[in-house]
């Protein structure tokens, strides 16, 4: 094995500082993962909020590794394989009512790129191609596409790479720790920010010039912001009522995050478009999807000619025939092993052991959702992020535990089979590491 660490150009890592004392995983197993000198390390984040049936799942990796023996690969533009279509039914059986129609990628930025081309697309198909505007969100994360860097709300991401997509506004984010500090489940005061998307963008705009809102249910990368009671209903309407799409990018939230299949669910509101990656597969293989409802691929269907290509989209690897696999055997294990309703009923015990921090040193806010929550620190002055990171760095090596830190917040989103002792010990440690850099 190579130790020379200089070839690999890493993603969202800042590369001089971890290749000074790289972190490694070796192997990886149900709640756990393996570095490289063997220690198991407790897996407070699904890897990175994907692996939510745990590591290593063995019907899963059966399920890849006899779809690799079969058949490697098929090409998804004029040919099919049943994979892809049992996937893309499985998905459609999951989703909320009406959602029934999936467009395979390969990531949750595919996903969202593609979401927001299939939105613009669509009303140009009805004959209102004036509905050219997107709207994001403050705080939101989109992937690393073009269109999901502009409709996304977070300036790190932007600004070094010009104005990226034109027409598009941001709403404001609900985050409100002065007023909401320490919500077990979704904070009671905030859901009138959502009456600025009509009193203000699209005042501003002209609502017919609005192609599609596009959100996170619960902000997840940028440290989990859960919207206030009643907010996302709003939303809702205020699409409703103006003809405007409403996408929601359940990248995180989807596959259980909440105790439900998706955040759709838990809230009780039914998006026009779901965007999701991830969970999708268990992580084992990359893939994401869009799952429109009907009415939007039949307006495809419809408007154009009978023997012409309806959408001008797609990747070399939609549908990857071992994503399909490990998609089918996911979505089963889900099902049968009642993934989601055992998030539900660990939800509380989460609850509880992460608003025990709020007596830990420089503890500003938590908040949690399901099997989500966020611990926000008071930053070191003049040195932002450095405290988070120092918490996350020395859970690492000196309690065996990953957790996943933006900005001064920690982040936590385990594997849905967490116990209740696993529970105790993610947040424990966390506490020891936050006494001892008090002390
Ligand atoms: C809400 C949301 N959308 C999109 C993405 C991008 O997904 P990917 O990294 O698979 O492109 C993420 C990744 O964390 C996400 O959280």
């Amino acid at each position: 094995m190579t130790t020379d660490t200089s070839y690999y150009w890493m993603p969202f890592t800042a590369n001089r500082q971890f290749k000074a004392r790289p972190r490694m995983m070796k192997s990886a197993l149900g709640m756990h993962y393996f570095a490289e000198d063997g220690r198991p390390v407790l897996d407070g984040t699904a890897g990175l909020w994907c692996v939510n049936a745990g590591h290593g799942h063995p019907m899963i990796t059966e399920a890849v590794a006899q779809q690799a023996r079969v058949m490697d690969f098929a090409p998804p533009f004029q040919m099919g394989h049943e994979g892809a279509f049992e996937a893309a039914r499985s998905l459609a059986l999951m989703a909320p009512e009406g959602l029934n129609r999936v467009f395979f990628c390969n990531s949750g930025s595919e996903a969202v790129d593609t979401a927001l081309k299939m939105a613009l697309a669509y009303h140009r198909m009805r004959g209102d191609s004036l509905r050219t505007r997107l709207i994001g969100r403050e705080r939101g994360y989109h992937g690393v596409g073009f269109g999901g860097i502009a409709v996304g709300g977070i300036a790190g991401n932007r600004k070094h790479f010009g104005p990226a997509l034109p027409g598009v506004d941001h709403l404001r984010h609900p985050l409100d720790i002065a007023r909401n500090a320490f919500s077990r489940g979704l904070p009671e005061q905030g859901a009138e920010i959502a009456d600025e998307f009509e009193q203000r963008l699209l005042a501003l705009h002209d609502p017919a010039t609005v192609a599609a809102l596009i959100v996170e249910p619960v902000q997840g990368s940028t440290g989990v912001i859960i919207p206030p009671k009643g907010y996302l209903q709003k939303l809702r309407a205020i699409c409703d009522k103006y003809g405007i799409l409403l996408i929601f990018d359940e990248v995180i939230t989807g596959f259980g995050r909440l105790g439900t299949a998706f955040a759709a669910d838990y809230f009780g509101v039914v998006p026009d478009m779901i965007c999701c990656a991830k969970g999708l597969t268990n992580a084992m293989v990359p893939m994401g999807a869009v799952i429109a409802k009907q009415a939007i691929h039949d307006t495809f269907m419809e408007a154009a000619p009978e023997n012409a290509i309806e959408f001008y989209h797609g990747y070399t690897y939609s549908g990857h025939p071992l994503a399909c696999a490990a998609a089918i055997a996911t979505l089963e294990v889900y099902h049968s092993e009642r993934m989601f309703a055992r998030a539900a009923e660990k939800a509380p015990a989460f609850e509880e052991a992460a608003h025990a921090l709020r007596k830990a040193p420089y503890v500003k806010d938590v908040r949690n959702l399901g099997l989500v929550c966020g611990i926000e620190l008071e930053p070191i002055p003049g040195r932002p992020t450095a405290r988070a990171y120092e918490v996350f760095e020395r859970c690492f090596w000196e309690q065996n535990v990953l957790i996943r830190t933006t900005g001064d917040i920690i982040a936590l989103s385990p594997p849905l089979i967490i116990d209740d002792t696993q529970i105790e010990r993610l947040f424990d440690a966390i506490t020891r590491v936050l006494r001892s850099m008090a002390d």
